[in-house]
């Protein structure tokens, strides 16, 4: 009987009990434990979401660990996992075509301008407000991987013209791809719409900041579904007071519930989510999970394991 320590949102009971169901339709036998138990001790695999490090560091059994969610920096954070642990992702198509809504849905409440139109019916003014012409607008996709790659080709379905930044080349059909540290500056430059789809890495940590959002067109949108610590959000907070950044819709951030004194909750051109924009499903991840811990109980590599030296 496989155990698997377990740990996320806060040691949810009723979460892990769901988790538990629908990885035992693959692997009946498997037994998930909360990690803060003693039992977790005897665990060869680790599930985890924002889990304490230093109590997984103390599982002495452990063979590889295994993020509850698309991005590893969580895990990876302040260096206290043993490098030599195999670290894999959930790589979810049902993650990536969820992203994709949200997105679509930001974008177009920014070209429709939607909270233009909730703000005159709370004035009942019925008058049609400056339409923006979507065929000229370029809508730049920075990380292009998993989820960026079908956010990207989705926009481009709906008629957006797309171009995508990436660290290594990329072919997609239909969009503008661009790679290297050199190109992020073209894509600031050129593009009226902004989304940060990137992991959260020590190149990715800040990236928007003042001196980007300076370099974005005036009036620009900036959609951030990547991590919060790559916006230096003070910076953020003051390009949208100025009005250079005309609109930023936001799913992530620096501290994460947002503390009830951030200002960005104030600024009325941002529009804040709760880290929902695509959300881990049990349902459609636990497959991928199983086969990870099957792997790893035969001694093979799972598919999307991560490169530890590139961070993600
Ligand atoms: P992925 O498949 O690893 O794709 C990452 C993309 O970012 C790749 O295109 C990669 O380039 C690019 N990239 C990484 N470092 C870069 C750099 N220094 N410069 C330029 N491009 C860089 O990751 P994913 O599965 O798409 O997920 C991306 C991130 O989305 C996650 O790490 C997580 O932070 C976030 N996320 C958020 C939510 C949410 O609900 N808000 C949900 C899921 C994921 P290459 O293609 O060259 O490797
Ligand atoms: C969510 O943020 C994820 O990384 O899956």
């Amino acid at each position: 009987m496989p155990i698997i320590a377990f740990y996320s949102k806060d040691s949810n009971v009723e979460l892990q009990n769901e988790w538990e169901n629908r990885l035992k339709a693959y692997y009946p036998s498997i037994n998930l434990v909360p990690l803060l138990c003693d039992q977790a001790g005897k665990a060869i695999t680790a599930l985890l979401w924002k889990a304490p490090l230093q109590s997984v560091k103390k599982l002495n059994n452990l063979k590889a660990l295994i993020s509850l969610g698309q991005g590893v920096d969580h895990i990876l954070k302040d260096n206290i996992i043993d490098h030599n642990i195999p670290v894999i992702r959930i790589v979810d198509p049902f993650m990536a075509k969820s992203m994709s809504h949200w997105v679509i849905l930001s974008v177009l409440n920014y070209v429709r301008d939607t909270f233009g139109y909730y703000d005159q019916q709370l004035n009942k003014i019925y008058k049609p407000r400056k339409a923006i012409n979507f065929t000229t607008l370029k809508v730049a996709v920075y990380g292009i991987g998993a989820i960026g790659s079908v956010v990207a080709k989705d926009l481009n379905q709906l008629g957006f013209k797309v171009k995508g930044w990436s660290r290594t080349q990329k072919h997609i059909s239909g969009i503008n791809c661009h790679y290297g540290k050199n190109k992020f500056k073209d894509l600031l430059k050129t593009c009226d719409i902004h989304i940060c789809l990137l992991p959260l890495t020590p190149e990715t940590f800040g990236i928007f900041n003042n001196s980007s959002f300076k370099m974005m067109k005036y009036g620009s949108c900036f959609i951030n579904a990547g991590r919060g610590e790559q916006v230096v959000e003070e910076h953020l907070i003051e390009s949208c007071k100025s009005g250079h950044i005309s609109s930023a819709i936001l799913d992530v951030y620096q501290t994460e519930p947002l503390p009830k004194n951030s200002i960005l909750w104030e600024q009325k051109n941002i529009k804040i989510w709760p880290h929902v924009a695509a959300e881990t499903n049990p349902e459609t991840a636990a497959k991928q999970i199983v086969n990870a811990i099957k792997c790893i109980e035969n001694g093979k590599k799972p598919p999307n394991t991560i490169k530890r030296i590139l961070g993600y």
